[in-house]
């Protein structure tokens, strides 16, 4: 049996690091530790721990990195319910040697931390280095696109190139836009790579476990649709036309340049302006941009949902797997 890789995921309470934690421990890819064979030995089963005897909680080779503050929260005592280890990491405030002493035994190390977090990661790149981390996986998780395009991108490349300039194994995964979030900017004609947000975690166990992709950034995506396709899709499939305008957010920070509410509409503009109006969130220009591509690389899928059917689960009132941001 190999050696299950043992990942860290960083920000798993968040919205994308929940689907992360969900895709590594029900990937068949060993990040679990398989305990199974004991499970059968008497003498050794009485000295297991009893949560690696229930077959419905993980045996954990994957750990939560989460901040001391929320180490109380229902949402990592559920993922300890889980069987994962939960370890103590704050990206704004921890020092080298907790980093070092937290990131100590893993393999690989996720991030998927909240949009104020981003730049912090660069606090963590020496002990990544020192700790031998065999792949990191920054906080990208978004569209393509080059640089200066939007800000939120490129704090995210300030944090690449920094691990590239110490030499940090990395892979770079971008899942296009949530299905979950089907705004229409522009004339909504441009294609997106589109991700359920529930299935993005399924193919970031694939990938990270992939030497294709390491040193590699990564389309991940199930479907590409125009978001006038999208809307016709919803109207088809709830029988009723909910096609709604899209505001004009720049306006906002022309008012108030320190205001964290227009800053978020400027970034939330930008990536509209990227995808949608300039067609950065495609395969194809993914590919003239280097990326290999999920689809060529799994061919034979992970399951995902298609859009109709979430469609369909939310009319029928069944949760769509989007919750509030942190
Ligand atoms: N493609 C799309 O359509 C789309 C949509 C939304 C987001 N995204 C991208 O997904 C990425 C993650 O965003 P998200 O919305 O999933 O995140 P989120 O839910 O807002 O938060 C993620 C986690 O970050 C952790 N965190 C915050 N500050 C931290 C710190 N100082 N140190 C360590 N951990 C910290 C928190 O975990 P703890 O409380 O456990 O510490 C939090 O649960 C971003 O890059 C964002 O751009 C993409």
């Amino acid at each position: 049996m190999a050696a299950p890789i043992k990942v860290g995921v960083l920000g798993a309470t968040g919205r994308t690091g929940e689907t992360i934690v969900d895709g590594l421990v029900g990937s068949e890819t060993k990040y679990v530790r398989d305990l199974s064979s004991l499970f059968t030995y008497p003498p050794f089963t009485k000295h297991i721990p009893s949560i690696y005897l229930n077959p419905n909680t993980t045996t954990q080779e994957v750990t939560v990195l989460t901040r001391p503050s929320s180490i109380d929260n229902d949402e990592v005592k559920a993922l300890k319910a889980r069987g994962l280890r939960t370890v103590a990491l704050d990206l704004a405030t921890g020092t080298k040697a907790e980093f070092l002493q937290a990131l100590e035994g893993l393999d690989v190390l996720v991030s998927a931390v909240s949009y104020k977090a981003l730049a912090d990661q660069q606090r963590l790149l020496e002990a990544i280095k020192e700790a031998g981390i065999k792949r990191f996986v920054p906080c990208f998780w978004g569209t393509p696109a080059p640089r200066g395009e939007q800000h939120l991108l490129d704090v995210k490349f300030d944090v690449l190139d920094a691990a590239q300039a110490i030499d940090i194994p990395y892979t770079v995964i971008n899942v296009g836009w949530w299905t979950q979030m089907p705004d229409i900017p522009g004339d909504g004609n441009v294609p997106n790579a589109l991700s359920d947000v529930r299935d993005i975690g399924k193919y970031a166990a694939k990938i990270i476990a992939d030497p294709r992709t390491l040193n590699k950034f990564v389309l991940s995506y199930s479907e590409v649709f125009t978001f006038n396709q999208i809307y016709d899709l919803m109207d088809e499939v709830s029988v009723e036309s909910i096609r709604t305008p899209l505001a004009e957010a720049k306006e906002k920070l022309k008012k108030d340049p320190t205001d964290f509410s227009a800053q978020w509409a400027l970034m939330f503009n930008q990536y509209l302006d990227s995808w949608g109006l300039r067609g950065h969130n495609t395969p194809q220009y993914a590919k003239y941009l280097g990326y290999l591509d999920v689809q060529d690389l799994y061919p034979e899928g992970v399951g995902s949902k298609p859009l109709r059917t979430l469609f369909q689960e939310v009319l029928e009132g069944k949760p769509s797997g989007i919750r509030a941001m942190k």
